[in-house]
């Protein structure tokens, strides 16, 4: 998608710039030149004016410096263009070039050769003869335009260059997941090397760690950029992970090169004499142009249909990142572009006189409308501060929006000028916006083609504090996959809201058995001791036995925790038989945990909806022979109904052992094993889990799947980078986020 944009902007840009090229340099050279002087604009033959584009001495003083410099083509091409023009605008025609025949060389020697100091655009001096400019003059004048279109080509280049730089590490992502994808087709993940048990490890560290894979994900992909704080926030700051921080560095240097080399200034530039001048000139322009080409990636990694997304099997966080770093720098270079021409401005002249011409530049709509777009971007970062995101998020999303609506319109008239030279910039943002509101509309029509008719079943339950939310899916295109999250809005209030949720599981389509897809599992028959905690033996029977579970056919669980917003009208909603919600999706990706021998999860609270998300799959492959999930969970109800009805008999399976931790219910002393469940009080030692999964697998394929609150995750990701160092190269990570 990316590409097509570039594509259309190449085509925007190159049919609206008409450059200057190198062999125009010189009749227009001659032409500035003239425009620092000013010849009497009456005929001594006539002691009338002159006509229009009739100026004897003004023509013979060109025709001379294009005699003295320039070749008999560029000449012709030149005075065609001047005659032209003439043509144009005052029905006339410029004198011939005979006009000046009659001069020989030594005449011109003879004539008044202009030096850099006779010119003055403000206050130009009255010729009455004819003028020649001299060597050095010319020199200049030819300089002057070669720095200044050389400048405006390169701002462009290199605001062009913010596109390749992407689309480079676009092609790494690609390339990398084509690499593992035909990695793992070729030799599947069970080609494992056996480990020996732990004393021996230590020897084989040397030979596995310094596989590059291993390497790779040790030092580059997995860790955060610093430590290993990722899912948590320090401060106001969210951290990246390494190889993110590696290419939004690169970005951020990228672009401080770009706006400070290739500036080709000099004394006595014929626009700007000052040095200073030129450089703020070329500064803001450059700042401007680049700021605007950054535009279009801000919108191309902000929306939820990123084609990206699924090229390179990046999550919607990383490319959040992304959006958030292309528009910081975005910002910044806004900023210096108004900070420059404002320095412009106040330069020369009395502070006054800079006054009088700010005052009369806010006569034109360009300029106010460029000093809004800075004062909306800059409005727009400060607005997305971490604790508005947080705390007031739908505050943050109507900001966003409307300030961005604000700066395309406002970019726009500043641009307009321009002739659409740089509309191309703007153009893309659009056309990406509207991309992504089509493409969601579709996946709503996708899901549901009487989109306002779908019917939800919410129920609540206090004890637990968890809302579950049944969705009937027969109406969908495709089955919801695993692993995938949809986004959610109520039809009965505020419909504008939409919040993202992980599809928990979903129920067959197959009315005879209406519990559970996993009819094939047979519930065991041994008593549980879970029944000790509440002295009540029948309740371990109801434990393990497959859930007679109300979850209609064809139906989509979410398991969702109520907060502040959203979730916590749609608890209101608990009950009410007539929840009418929007379904948009399936987003996200189902990754391929199928394909591992060894799967552990470490999840906290409602993460328990991504193994229950994959469980079908995972009982059903044939290459998982263990799944194992670490939970902790607050609450011992949500422990309870989540066994009763979203594992759905699962428990009773070999490959599957739950490990649950309950982190706030005194009531309950620790409680022993029993099949494929234990039950534990207090919080999951995570690397204890990890290492001892590890250790398990000897080397064999395990995914570490972490869901949970970001210090859970975090100690998952440190505990897996050691896993690396201790020589568990086949040990894989992955993190599913409920927070951006
Ligand atoms: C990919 C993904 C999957 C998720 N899956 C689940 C799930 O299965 N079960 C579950 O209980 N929760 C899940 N969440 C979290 C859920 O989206 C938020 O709890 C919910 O949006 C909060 O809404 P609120 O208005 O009640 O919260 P508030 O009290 O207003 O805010 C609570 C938190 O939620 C964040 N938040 C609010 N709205 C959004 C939004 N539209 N998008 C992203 N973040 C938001 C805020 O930043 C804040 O941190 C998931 C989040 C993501 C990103
Ligand atoms: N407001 C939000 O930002 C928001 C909204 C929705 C979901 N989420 C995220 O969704 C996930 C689940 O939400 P939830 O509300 O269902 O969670 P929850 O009820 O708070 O459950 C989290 C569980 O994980 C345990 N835990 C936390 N840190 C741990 C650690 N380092 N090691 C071991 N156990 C740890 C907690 O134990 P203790 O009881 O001892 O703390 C608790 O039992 C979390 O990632 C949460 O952050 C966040
Ligand atoms: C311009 O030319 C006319 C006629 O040759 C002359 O009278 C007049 O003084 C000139 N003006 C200036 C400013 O030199
Ligand atoms: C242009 O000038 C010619 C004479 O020089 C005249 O005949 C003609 O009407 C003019 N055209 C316009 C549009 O003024
Ligand atoms: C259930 O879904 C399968 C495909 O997933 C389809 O072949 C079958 O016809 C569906 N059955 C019903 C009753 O809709
Ligand atoms: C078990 O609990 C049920 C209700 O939850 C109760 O009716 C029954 O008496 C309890 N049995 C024992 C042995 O405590
Ligand atoms: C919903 O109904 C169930 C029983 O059907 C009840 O236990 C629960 O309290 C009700 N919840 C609300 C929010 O009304
Ligand atoms: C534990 O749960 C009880 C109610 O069951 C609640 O009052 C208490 O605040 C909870 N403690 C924590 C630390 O969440």
């Amino acid at each position: 998608m990316l590409l097509i944009f570039i594509l259309i902007h190449y085509i925007t840009l190159a049919s609206a710039r008409a450059s200057l090229q190198q062999d125009e340099y010189c009749f227009v050279a001659c032409q500035q030149i003239l425009r620092g002087v000013r010849f009497n604009n009456t005929a001594p033959k006539t002691g009338q004016p002159w006509p229009a584009c009739g100026n004897e001495l003004e023509f013979t003083s060109l025709y001379l410096c294009n005699k003295l410099y320039c070749t008999d083509d560029e000449r012709r091409r030149g005075i065609d263009g001047l005659n032209e023009r003439c043509r144009r605008f005052y029905n006339a025609t410029a004198p011939p070039y005979s006009l000046i025949d009659g001069f020989t060389g030594d005449e011109i020697l003879e004539l008044h050769h202009l030096e850099v100091g006779e010119l003055n655009r403000e206050a130009p001096s009255i010729h009455n003869e004819v003028l020649v400019p001299s060597k050095e003059l010319y020199g200049l004048a030819w300089d002057t335009l070669d720095a200044a279109y050389f400048e405006l080509d390169i701002h462009i280049i290199y605001g062009f260059a913010m596109y390749y730089f992407w689309v480079a590490v676009v092609s790494i992502g690609v390339i990398s997941r084509l690499i593992r994808l035909g990695l793992n087709s070729m030799s599947p993940m069970q080609a494992w090397q056996e480990i020996p048990s732990d004393p021996h490890i230590e020897n084989s560290v040397a030979k596995r760690i310094y596989h590059p894979y291993t390497m790779l994900k040790r030092y580059i992909t997995v860790p955060a950029t610093f430590g290993f704080t990722h899912a948590q926030n320090i401060k106001w700051c969210t951290v990246p992970t390494r190889i993110q921080s590696i290419a939004i560095a690169a970005f951020v240097i990228s672009n401080i090169v770009l706006c400070s080399v290739s500036y080709h200034v000099f004394e006595d530039n014929l626009y700007w004499p000052n040095v200073s001048t030129q450089v703020w000139r070329y500064v803001a322009d450059r700042t401007g142009i680049i700021s605007t080409a950054n535009l279009a990636l801000i919108w191309a990694f902000g929306i939820r249909n990123n084609t990206l997304l699924w090229l390179t099997g990046w999550n919607f966080a990383t490319y959040n990142n992304f959006h958030r770093w292309v528009a910081r720098v975005a910002t910044v270079e806004a900023v210096v572009h108004s900070v420059a021409y404002t320095v412009l401005i106040f330069e020369n002249g009395t502070w006054s006189a800079a006054w009088q011409v700010y005052a009369d530049y806010y006569q034109s709509r360009w300029f106010v409308a460029g000093v809004l777009a800075t004062v909306f971007m800059v409005g727009v970062c400060a607005f997305s501060v971490y604790p508005l995101r947080r705390k007031l998020y739908e505050i943050f999303l109507f900001l966003h929006i409307v300030l961005s609506i604000l700066i395309l319109a406002t970019m726009w008239y500043h641009v307009e000028i321009f002739n659409g030279d740089y509309s191309g910039f703007i153009w893309p943002c659009v056309f990406i916006w509207t991309f992504d509101r089509l493409s969601r509309i579709a996946r709503m029509l996708l899901f549901n083609r009487r989109f306002w008719n779908t019917q939800a079943q919410v129920t609540y339950d206090s004890t637990s504090n968890i809302i579950r939310l049944v969705v009937p899916y027969s109406t969908s295109f495709i089955k919801p996959p695993p692993g995938t999250f949809y986004f959610i809005s109520v039809l009965n209030d505020r419909i504008w809201e939409s919040h993202p949720f992980t599809l928990s599981y979903s129920t067959s389509n197959d009315t005879s058995s209406p519990s559970s897809s996993l009819g094939t599992i047979t519930p065991p028959s041994r008593p549980s001791s879970l029944s000790r905690s509440r002295g009540n033996s029948s309740e371990s029977q109801t434990l393990l036995s497959p859930s007679q579970s109300e979850t209609p056919p064809a139906s989509m669980v979410f398991i969702i925790r109520p907060y502040n917003g959203f979730t916590s009208r749609l608890r209101s909603h608990a009950n009410s038989s007539s929840t009418r919600v929007l379904i948009e999706g399936p987003y996200g990706e189902t990754q391929p945990f199928e394909k591992y021998r060894n799967v552990l999860f470490i999840v906290g609270g409602t993460g328990i909806a991504v193994p229950l998300s994959y469980m079908d799959t995972l009982l059903k492959s044939s290459s998982t022979t263990s799944i194992k999930v670490i939970w902790a969970v607050r609450e011992h109800q949500f422990l309870h109904d989540a066994i009763i009805r979203d594992f759905r008999g699962a428990i009773g399976s070999e490959k599957l052992s739950l490990e649950a931790y309950i982190t706030n219910d005194s009531g309950v002393e620790e409680i022993k094993d029993d099949l494929g469940l234990k039950v534990r009080i207090g919080r999951p030692d995570v690397f204890q889990e990890v290492e001892e999964a590890a250790r398990e697998s000897g080397g064999r394929p395990l995914a570490v799947v972490a869901c949970g609150p970001g210090l859970m995750a975090d100690e998952t990701r440190r505990a897996f980078v050691q896993m690396l160092e201790r020589g568990y190269g086949n040990v894989e990570y992955f993190e599913e986020s409920f927070n951006w």
